[in-house]
C-alpha cells in the first residue's frame, strides 16, 4: 500500500522535527505538539490500513484514550513526572511483548521463518524485561523500595538468569517451540526484576532513561515482527534518544552507564572512609544575614542565580523569580546558571523555573554560562551543592573528580543558601563553604528569598 507507507513518513517527519523542538524549553511544547500529531497519523493510517477497526470505533478509542491523556496531563504533580514516565515505559514493553506472544500463535507454522522468530524474541524478551524493570522502578520511585535491595548473591543470580534467557532465546529461534518463548518470557520477566532491585532509588533516573530506550527497541522488533514500518521507525527512535539521554546524565553525574546497571555506589568504600566528617568546616566557614546580602545585591550590577535540588524541596520557584524581578527593577542583570543533574531528574530546574515564568532566555546551560561567573557581582547558590562542588575540577581524589560543575567560585562574591552545612546527593563535603569569597545564608530558600526581597525593599 503506497498510501500507507506516505502517512508513516509524514508521521516519521513530524517525530523527528518533534524530538529537535524538544531540544530547547523555547520549541519544547511544539515539538510535543507534532509529536503527538505524528502519532496520530501513525495509529489512524495503522488501524484504516489492517481494516481492524471501523472509524467509529477508532474515534471512540481517542475520545476515552484522549480523556484518559488529558486527565492525567492536568492532575499529575512535576515532582511525580519520573514514576509517571516510568509506568508509560513499562506499558510500552507490556505492548510489545503482548504482541509478540500473540503474533506467535495466530501465525501459521509455515511462515514462522528464523529471523521472523529471532525479531519475535527480541520483541517478547526486551518488551519483559522492560515491564518488570520499569514496574520494579516505579515502585522504587514511590518510596516502596527507596534504597538497592541486596538480594544474596545477586550478582551471580543476575549472570546465571542472563546465561538462561540467552540460552532459551537461542533455542527458541532453533527450534520455534512456543513453549521454549514462554519459558524465555518467564526468564526476561524475572531479569528485569532482578537487573533493577539492586540499584539505588537515586540512581532510578538514568534507569528510567535506559529502560525507555529500551521500550523503543522492543516496539522496533515489533515492527519487524508485524511489517510495520511505521513502528520500526518510531521505535528506532525512542531507542536512540533514550540511549543518548543516559549517556548525557551519567556524564553529567560522573557515572559510568556499567557502574549504575551493575549497583556500583556513587562513592566506593575506601572513599568513604577517607571522606571528613563535620571537622571539614570548623572555624572556616562565614555565615550572614539577609539584610547584609541585600546591601551586597544593592550594589550588584550582574547577579547568577544557580539553583539546586533544595529549589524543588522548598518550591521556592515563585519567590525566586520575584526576587529576580526586584533586582532587575534595581538596575541588575540577572540570569540563571542550569547544571544537567541539578535537582533530581533532567531538566528539573527549567521545569521549575519555567512555571514561575521566568524566560527561557534567561536560563543560561553550564557550558555557556561558566565563562561568564568571572564578572559576576553575586552569585547566589540556592538550594545547589554537588553541582557547584570545586573539588570536583580541582581534587583529583574527590569521588566526583572530573564530574563538570558551575564555576561559582570565580564570582566575585559567593551566597550559599541552605538549611545547614549538610552535603548533597553525593554526600560530601563542599570547598566552596569554606573559600573566601564565599558566605553562607542558612533557612530554607523559600522564607530565605522572602526576607531578602523584603530587606531590599525597606534598602
Ligand atoms: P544536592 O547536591 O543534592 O544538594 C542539595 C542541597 O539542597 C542539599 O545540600 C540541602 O542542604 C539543600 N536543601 C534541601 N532542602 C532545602 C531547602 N528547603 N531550602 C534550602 N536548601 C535545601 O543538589 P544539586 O546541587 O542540585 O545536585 C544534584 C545531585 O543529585 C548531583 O549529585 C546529581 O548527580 C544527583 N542526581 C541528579 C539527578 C538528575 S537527573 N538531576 C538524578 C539523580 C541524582 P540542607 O539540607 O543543608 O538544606
Amino acid at each position: 500500500m503506497e498510501w500507507i507507507n506516505l502517512a508513516y513518513l509524514v508521521a516519521s517527519i513530524l517525530f523527528i522535527y518533534g524530538l529537535k523542538g524538544l531540544g530547547s524549553p523555547k520549541t519544547a511544547v511544539r515539538g510535543n505538539r507534532l509529536g503527538a500529531v505524528g502519532m496520530l497519523v501513525a495509529v489512524v493510517a495503522t488501524l484504516v490500513n489492517k481494516d481492524v477497526l471501523s472509524f467509529g470505533w477508532i474515534i471512540a478509542g481517542m475520545v476515552v484514550g484522549g480523556a484518559i491523556g488529558a486527565y492525567i496531563a492536568r492532575t499529575i504533580k512535576m515532582t511525580a513526572m519520573p514514576e509517571m514516565v516510568a509506568l508509560l515505559n513499562g506499558f510500552g514493553g507490556a505492548a510489545s511483548m503482548l504482541v509478540a506472544l500473540s503474533q506467535f500463535i495466530i501465525t501459521p507454522a509455515v511462515f514462522r521463518n528464523p529471523t521472523w522468530l529471532a525479531a519475535l524474541m527480541l520483541s517478547a524478551l526486551i518488551g519483559a524485561v522492560t515491564l518488570t524493570g520499569s514496574l520494579v522502578a516505579w515502585a522504587k520511585l514511590q518510596g516502596f523500595a527507596e534504597k538497592a535491595l541486596k538480594i544474596p548473591h545477586q550478582n551471580l543470580l543476575r549472570v546465571v538468569l542472563s546465561f538462561v534467557t540467552v540460552a532459551l532465546a537461542g533455542l527458541f529461534i532453533w527450534q520455534g517451540h512456543g513453549f521454549m518463548l514462554l519459558l524465555l518470557t518467564v526468564s526476561a520477566l524475572a531479569l528485569g526484576v532482578l537487573l533493577v532491585i539492586a540499584i539505588g532509588g537515586a540512581d532510578m533516573p538514568v534507569v528510567i532513561a535506559l529502560l525507555n530506550s529500551y521500550s523503543g527497541i522492543a516496539a522496533a522488533a515489533t515492527g519487524f515482527v508485524l511489517m510495520n514500518n511505521g513502528l520500526i521507525i518510531s521505535g528506532s527512535l525512542v531507542g536512540a534518544s533514550g540511549i543518548i539521554l543516559s549517556k548525557i546524565m551519567c556524564k553529567a553525574m560522573n557515572r559510568s552507564l556499567r557502574s549504575v546497571l551493575f549497583g556500583g555506589a556513587m562513592v566506593s568504600d575506601e572513599q568513604m572512609a577517607s571522606i571528613p566528617g563535620k571537622e571539614f568546616y570548623e572555624g572556616k566557614v562565614k555565615s550572614c544575614g539577609a539584610e547584609e546580602v541585600a546591601m551586597l545585591l544593592e550594589d550588584a550590577r550582574k547577579v547568577v542565580i544557580a539553583p539546586g535540588y533544595g529549589l524543588a524541596v522548598a518550591q521556592a520557584q515563585h519567590v525566586t523569580q520575584e526576587l529576580a524581578r526586584t533586582l532587575e527593577a534595581r538596575g541588575a542583570e540577572v540570569k540563571f546558571a542550569i547544571h544537567p543533574v541539578a535537582g533530581r531528574m533532567p531538566g528539573h530546574m527549567n521545569v521549575l523555573l519555567a512555571e514561575a515564568e521566568v524566560p527561557y532566555d534567561k536560563l543560561i546551560e553550564m557550558d555557556a554560562i561558566n565563562p561568564e561567573f568571572s564578572q559576576t557581582d553575586v552569585t547566589l547558590v540556592l538550594g545547589a551543592n554537588d553541582v557547584t562542588n570545586p573539588a570536583a575540577r580541582d581534587d583529583p581524589s574527590s569521588p566526583i573528580f572530573g564530574m563538570p560543575i558551575l564555576e561559582v567560585d570565580k564570582s566575585k562574591t559567593v551566597i550559599v543558601i541552605k538549611r545547614s552545612l549538610s552535603p548533597g546527593f553525593a554526600g560530601i563535603p563542599n570547598q566552596l563553604f569554606i573559600n573566601d569569597n564565599s558566605l553562607m545564608l542558612y533557612g530554607d530558600a523559600k522564607a530565605v528569598l522572602q526576607d531578602l526581597i523584603r530587606a531590599l525593599q525597606e534598602l
